[in-house]
């Protein structure tokens, strides 16, 4: 017999295909809405693998509603919606997909950066609203990127991809972190500096953090103040990293000149948020690692984890031993 497997949403079909041969698989087979926790904690008391997202809430709680589950799938590199202590003294093996993400998510940041940096969502609605009349000296003007300075928050594996990038933009880069990375500092041609220095210098802020108690909040109010007026801060980590009234509070006072959200908190983002109406401020809808090919990495990834996980195997990428 197959061993049971329950799986959050729907999945591209060669990695559902590829699951189904080791597993018997259910599935939530919709894109939206996503299933409600209730749903999840229903469906896993027979199971021995869980496939999830990062919206899925996955806590101590519902583990104790699984006694069969020996692996926890997540197809995101972020994990912070899961209790992995939890997990560990449950024995319970956790799964992410690093790597397969990190070109996909490293272009959008700079998407974002570029877009944010020449107003590119101003722009659109310039046209559409039909304000287009002639071509002026003084509309939409906005700011070089071509050798402005970049400070990365999080040299990991898409911290330095978009350093890579920036080189090509002839930006000068800095990057803060827990720790300093000489080597990866030598390769990349990054400058190691505090948290607050960077702030200070950088035209361009881009955070790449997980989310942890650490780093909840970590762009403030205090933050804000020491950031350059004409600073744009691009996000493609987690919403909660920033504190979303203290960014309302610096887009509306001319602190920080904008920013470029993929992340938002809550997310996502109701229509009618007072964000939402501030022209400086760039929303999507946590697409970053959106491409065809990372998507359906990803879920090739986790479905592996999960079939190593359900076989008592090592995982491919495991959170945590
Ligand atoms: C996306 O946000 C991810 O963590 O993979």
């Amino acid at each position: 017999m197959k061993p049971k497997v329950y799986v959050t949403r729907k999945l591209p079909q060669v990695a559902l295909d590829e699951l189904k041969v080791a597993c018997e698989v259910t599935i939530w087979e919709y894109e939206s809405p996503a299933p409600g926790y209730e749903v999840i904690n229903d469906q896993i008391g027979d199971k021995e693998g869980l496939l999830c997202l990062l919206t899925d809430r996955i806590d101590a709680a519902l583990m104790d509603s699984a006694p069969h589950l020996k692996v926890i799938s997540q197809c995101a590199v972020g994990y912070d919606n899961i209790d992995i202590e939890a997990a560990r003294v449950r024995e319970i093996a956790v799964g992410n997909t690093p790597g397969v993400l990190t070109d996909a998510t490293a272009d959008f940041t700079f998407t974002l950066l570029m877009s944010a940096a020449r107003r590119i969502n101003e722009a659109i609605s310039y046209v559409r609203d039909g304000h287009w009349q002639t071509w002026g000296l003084t509309i939409l003007q906005g700011q070089d990127v071509w050798g402005a300075t970049l400070g990365i928050v999080g040299l990991g594996r898409i911290g330095q991809a978009v350093a890579k990038r920036a080189h090509g933009f002839g930006m000068r880069i800095f990057y803060s972190d827990r720790e300093r990375k000489i080597k990866i500092e030598n390769e990349l041609g990054v400058k190691y500096v505090s948290f607050d220095e960077l702030l200070r210098v950088a035209d361009f802020v881009s955070l790449h953090i997980p989310l942890t108690d650490q780093t909840k909040d970590l762009i403030g109010t205090q933050e804000f103040d020491w950031m350059k007026k004409d600073a744009i801060l691009i996000n493609t980590s987690r919403g909660q990293v920033i504190d979303m009234d203290a960014l309302y509070a610096a887009l509306t006072s001319g602190q920080i000149a904008g920013a470029a959200l993929d992340v938002t908190d809550p997310e996502p983002l109701p229509a009618d948020h007072r964000l939402l109406e501030l022209p400086n401020l760039l929303v999507t809808p946590h697409i970053a690692s959106a491409t065809t090919s990372a998507r359906t990495r990803m879920a090739q990834v986790a479905v592996r984890n999960l079939v190593a996980g359900v076989q008592g195997k090592p995982l491919i990428h495991a959170v945590h031993d």
